[in-house]
């Protein structure tokens, strides 16, 4: 039987409403995007530096009856019949001031139309995210067991094992910061705009770019050409520069830590490289004296620490477990630096054996509502239709997996 889902995401600071149809069981089940709108409140943001939650709240109470109306829209549904069969809306984890925007709006719609509200936990939206798109139609995949997911957001850094579609046990996490908020912290001090990740990500590839041009353009034989490829891959870490604030050139060096990477545990920490950063930019006469090359092997040097932590723990985690299928989801994954070190493990990672791996498509890397439409519809079905009682669904700003 075929159902029309109603999908709200309102986690932190992207309003986000779509409208599917939505047919068949857990693992067969497939889906046909009829609309799909979001509103970014990036320009809302930038001048605080970060996301602002009072503001963040306002600006989805603004947005959620635009999008729905754009999307009933789209799809000729008026509101005032029954256009929906059953709503999908994220209740954690996240900002719970943004979070019960979305909740309270999804709440008084179910009321309306009399149709089930289903609470979607936002981390599982970005798991079942690899299977989606942004429009037209596609359906879930059969997936090999054990999975692993490399979960990488704002809020969330995490190694979580599936033995069984969609169980999870998390076998490893952040211990202080997510990855992505430190990619964030470091963009602030670098002086660079809110969202961070990408600006970083942009800054380093540039130096990234300028390292493989410089050995293009050498033009040597193999083997020189080859140690200047090591040396640009290990980036900073061999490298030391003068610095051209003090007259005597004293050498600083651009060497970043990669904390817990060598720990026989699956967790990580990445508030000591962050701090690490800012020790150094403090070495370095403070960001004013520092020049655009130098911000921007320093953010190639972040990012490669980071990066380096995350591959390095998963890779392990593919080997203890034999695993088949490597999921990674989340903001972070737009990253890529992250995107080509995760491939790489493909062929070598496990003992040699092939393993396959999925990343969501461009457009739903970040927060969507196709995600949670997905998340929910496999929950209301995975349920046989069961769904709390509306009083019962709240914000959960903390929720666990
Ligand atoms: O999943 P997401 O959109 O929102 C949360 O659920 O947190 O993730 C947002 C995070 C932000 O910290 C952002 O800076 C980071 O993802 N991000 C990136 C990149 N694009 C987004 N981090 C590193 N490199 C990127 N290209
Ligand atoms: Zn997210």
């Amino acid at each position: 039987m075929t159902i029309r889902i109603l999908s709200i995401e309102t986690s932190c600071d992207d309003t986000a409403i779509s409208i599917m149809e939505a047919k068949g069981g857990i693992t067969n089940a497939s889906f046909k995007v009829l609309a799909n709108s979001s509103n970014s409140q990036i320009n809302v943001h930038i001048p605080y530096g970060g996301v602002f939650p009072k503001l963040a709240k306002l600006e989805h109470e603004k947005n959620l009856p635009i999008l729905l109306e754009a999307c009933l829209k789209k799809v000729k549904l008026s509101k005032n019949k029954k256009p929906i069969d059953a709503i999908m809306v994220t209740h954690g984890p996240g900002l719970e001031m943004s979070l019960w925007t979305g909740i309270v709006f999804a709440k008084e719609l179910s009321q309306k139309w009399k149709v089930p509200l289903v609470p979607v936990n936002h981390m599982e939206g970005h798991i079942l995210s690899v299977f989606g798109k942004g429009r037209g139609t596609f359906k879930i995949e059969k997936l090999k067991t054990p999975i692993l997911m490399l979960l990488v957001s704002g809020g969330h850094t995490q190694l979580v094992l599936s033995n069984k579609f969609m169980n999870y046990e998390i076998i490893g996490e952040t211990l202080d910061d997510a990855v992505g908020e430190a990619f964030d912290k470091v963009a602030r001090m670098l002086d660079l705009p809110y969202p961070g990740g990408p600006q970083i990500s942009k800054l380093a590839g540039e130096a990234r770019n300028s390292c493989e041009r410089s050995i293009a353009q050498a033009g040597e034989p193999s083997i020189a050409n080859f140690q200047q490829k090591i040396m640009c891959a290990e980036s900073a870490r061999v490298s030391r520069f003068s610095c051209e604030r003090n007259p005597k050139k004293i050498s600083f060096s651009l060497a970043l830590p990669r904390p817990m990477i060598y720990t026989k545990d699956f967790n990580f920490s990445f508030s000591g490289l962050k701090t690490a950063v800012l020790y150094l930019i403090r070495d370095l006469g403070g960001i004013k004296k520092i020049n655009q090359k130098t911000k921007a092997q320093i953010a190639l040097e972040f990012e490669n620490a980071a990066i380096e932590c995350l591959t390095y723990k998963t890779k392990k985690a593919v080997e203890k477990y034999n695993i088949k299928t490597l999921i990674v989801a989340g903001g972070v994954v737009a990253n890529k630096h992250l995107q080509n070190e995760i491939s790489a493990l493909g062929g070598s990672a496990s003992g040699g054996k092939k393993i396959k791996i999925l990343f969501p498509t461009k457009e739903l890397m970040g927060d969507n509502s196709i995600m949670i439409g997905i998340a929910g519809y496999l929950n209301y079905i995975k349920n046989k239709k069961r769904v709390p009682k509306l009083d019962d669904v709240k914000a959960t700003g903390n929720l666990k997996l």
